[in-house]
């Protein structure tokens, strides 16, 4: 009865007679089915989205599934949570949607299901599509919307998706937090009511929210068990993820508890007028599924952005970085800039970024308030240039990397003196500005500002083809809500044009310079989605870099996000964001569970502060191709256990894999309980090395515990290790490879 197999390319098209066509459509991954009955000129209905059904239970939900309408529309029926709202050019506020057409076709490897839906009355058509990325469990769905009526519909609400959960007892994980702060990991059960996560910054869109969550069916989320939904939107702008919790919320069935959830671009301010063809397309909706609990969840989103093109240049090693930030703030020269090089070159470094601090003509930027816009270097700080900075890099046999903020302006710039209508601002009323007092925002639904933002990255790479890396960044959210672009009566465009006006850019980016790696920053960890990091090689995680901190901060955002985009690095001894000083072998430790990098002045190093980072960067070399393409098992949560915490890489044939575990408080008396290993093979044998031992500190444990240790993945997998670290010492850490034998 289901309309789904394998090499289908074309089931139905449109206006196929009903006697023809099977009503269930099933949109399924390796593990996992998504279920919709689409009978032609009727609704679109939800029947079933959890584990792969065999073939007596798609009978079954072919008749008892949940048959609820998929995509809720406002006017006929007004009970449940809206997914779209219109008003008609006639002033009609009401849809009712009919199934017109479902189509399969192939794209790559992928397989998309496109459901067409029409008004009974109006010309006005919703379509759905569902790709599939089989082996990796994740669907990616969207909503696209188009009219053919007179006039301008205007569109109050269009998410992207819709689907739901029955049950009393389904518990959320999200994540929420603040600068320096992001990323905390939150879970609860789900109470009757409406929640939303929702974020309406306007231009950063992740350091108090981020756009994912997951959901479990029944009760708790387990590491390692039980039905669990992931979802994160792929998205730069302002969005909405919401449960409506609720009973007896059909008119058809009486179903008694349940769950709508719609995720989509958040509508507040956002009322669109659709012109008659014009083609509205939502964004993408990411949603796997798993029996296995959430460490499967967080593998499938991993795999995703490693496998399926999710991040960008995700197939590529990433190099070990030395950002100037944290080093000289904004106190850049050639010398301090030669010297960082020099210094990070000789520990075995591999790329050095130049951060903030070396631009301005009129204004040579010495702190926040000036020159964003005037990207020409400040001649009294560098006085050869560019040129200057990448001869020394390649004297020093470093990559070169360059910071900006190309969609930002202060009001103190040579850009924002000749062009004042560029930037954000409402009419009759006074700019608020942000960093510095000055800093406001670019408007970016502008084409000649487009043009612009485009031409700062094309200047800079076209003229100076060695520089290899940028850092993006983003320090400002949007204030001001008007554009001196858009027509008065569409201003209301701002929050959805800005974003597109992005994507653009980002896109002739890509098409001119594929290989120059980019990091998405802003503020911190301001923007950290899927949305992103289809043109961005990685993150910056947050800009607190505190190595127990970072613990959490890595913790929350591996939920959703593989260690490949997540740059985590190396700071001063005293952590100038917290004051904590955390002994260097342990910096370097949970750095090295991450991307990898350095946020400081090698000079600051003592000689053997130098044999520490030199090991440490050599250890990570080894060790790289696991952390960043490798599949990560959460052993021991940091949330339960006051910052101890263990976690693994394996890679895809589980021959080898690296472990961590930390031990920053002295609580249970210096050691990390026994940890139970994941992901290996029972049937496997494996030799188990300590990595990254420091003999010119005190000796971490008394007896280290593996010294050719041989044991079986049976035994690993249900006994585990035990992890000591010496006594009286906080900050214990150990890094473990783990190799076939
Ligand atoms: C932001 C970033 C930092 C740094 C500064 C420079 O705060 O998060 O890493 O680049 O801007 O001004």
């Amino acid at each position: 009865m289901f309309l789904l197999k394998k090499c289908l390319f074309v089931i139905a098209m449109y206006i196929v007679p009903l006697s023809l066509l099977a009503n269930e459509v099933e949109i399924s991954t390796k593990n996992s089915s998504f279920v919709l009955s689409a009978p032609i000129d009727q609704q679109l209905r939800f029947e079933y989205y959890g584990a792969k059904l065999v073939a007596a239970d798609k009978n079954f939900i072919a008749q008892n599934g949940l048959s609820l309408d998929y995509y809720p529309a406002f006017g006929v029926y007004n009970n449940a949570s809206h997914a779209i709202q219109v008003t008609h050019a006639d002033g009609n506020m009401s849809l009712e949607l009919v199934v017109k057409g479902v189509e399969t076709y192939r794209e790559g490897d992928c397989l998309i299901t496109k459901i067409t839906t029409k008004d009974k009355v109006y010309p006005f058509w919703v379509t759905h599509y569902f790709k599939t990325y089989y082996e990796n469990d994740l669907i990616e769905t969207w909503t696209e919307i188009k009219h053919a009526e007179k006039q301008d519909v205007v569109l109050f609400k269009a998410f992207s998706a819709n689907f739901y959960i029955t049950g009393s007892n389904q518990h959320i994980l999200r994540l929420a937090g603040e600068f320096i702060n992001e990323a905390g990991l939150y879970e609860f059960p789900l109470q009757y009511g409406i929640y939303s996560i929702s974020n309406k910054e306007g231009i950063r869109n992740t350091h108090s929210d981020n756009p994912s969550f997951m959901i479990s069916f029944d009760g708790p989320l387990h590491e390692n068990k039980g039905n669990v939904i992931g979802a994160s939107l792929a998205y730069t702008g302002n969005y909405k993820l919401m449960f409506d919790k609720r009973k007896n919320i059909t008119y058809r069935k009486v179903v008694k508890e349940q769950v709508n959830i719609v995720a989509g671009y958040n509508e507040e301010a956002s009322h669109y007028f659709l012109s008659p063809n014009e083609n509205f397309v939502t964004p993408k909706l990411l949603l796997t599924f798993s029996d296995k609990g959430k460490g499967q969840v967080s593998r499938n989103f991993h795999k995703w952005a490693l496998k399926d093109g999710g991040m960008y240049g995700a197939n590529n090693v990433s190099d070990i970085l030395l950002n100037s930030w944290e080093g000289v703030y904004f106190d850049v020269n050639q010398d301090n800039m030669s010297e960082m090089m020099k210094g990070f070159s000789e520990i075995g470094g591999e790329l050095f970024v130049m951060d903030d601090g070396w631009f301005g003509s009129k204004y040579p930027r010495n702190d926040g308030s000036t020159s964003l816009g005037d990207w020409m270097v400040a001649q009294g700080k560098l006085p050869h240039g560019i040129k200057g900075l990448l001869d020394a890099a390649n004297k020093n046999k470093v990559k070169f990397g360059i910071w900006i903020e190309p969609e930002m302006v202060n009001t103190k710039s040579e850009l924002y003196e000749k062009n004042p209508s560029w930037i954000i601002q409402l009419p009759n009323r006074e700019t608020i500005k942000g960093r510095g007092e000055t800093q406001v925002t670019l408007d970016l639904s502008n084409p000649k500002v487009q043009d612009h933002v485009f031409k700062v990255v094309d200047d800079l790479l076209g003229n100076f083809p060695n520089i290899e890396y940028i850092k993006w960044d983003v320090n400002h959210y949007l204030t001001n809500y008007g554009s001196n672009y858009l027509p008065k009566n569409k201003q209301s465009h701002l929050y959805l044009a800005y974003h597109r006006g992005l994507e653009s850019v980002l896109k002739r980016i890509r098409d001119k310079y594929p290989n120059v790696v980019m990091q998405s920053c802003a503020s911190g960890g301001g923007r950290v989605n899927y949305g992103y990091l289809k043109y961005f090689d990685e993150f910056w995680t947050s800009d607190n870099t505190d190595a127990f901190h970072r613990i959490y901060i890595q913790w929350g955002t591996s939920q959703f996000y593989p260690a490949k985009g997540m740059a985590s690095h190396v700071s001063a001894e005293k952590n100038h964001q917290t004051g904590r000083v955390i002994p260097l072998k342990f910096r370097f430790d949970v750095a090295m569970s991450g991307k990898l990098g350095m946020e400081m002045k090698p000079s600051d190093f003592t000689e053997s502060d130098k044999l520490v980072a030199k090991k440490s960067i050599e250890t990570y070399k080894k060790i790289r191709p696991l952390v960043q393409f490798g599949d990560l098992y959460r052993l021991v949560s940091p949330y339960v256990n006051n910052g101890n915490a263990a976690l693994m890489y394996v890679n895809d044939e589980k021959t080898e894999a690296v472990f961590f575990a930390y031990n920053p408080r002295l609580s249970k008396g210096g050691h990390l309980e026994r940890v139970v290993l994941n992901g290996l093979d029972s049937n496997k044998t494996y030799q188990i090395t300590e990595l990254n031992e420091t003999d010119y500190l005190p000796k971490q444990r008394e007896n280290p515990r593996f010294v050719n240790t041989v044991l079986s993945g049976e035994f690993l997998m249900k006994y585990g290790v035990d992890v000591n670290f010496i006594n009286n010492f906080e900050y214990g850490s150990i890094i473990v490879h783990i190799k076939e034998k």
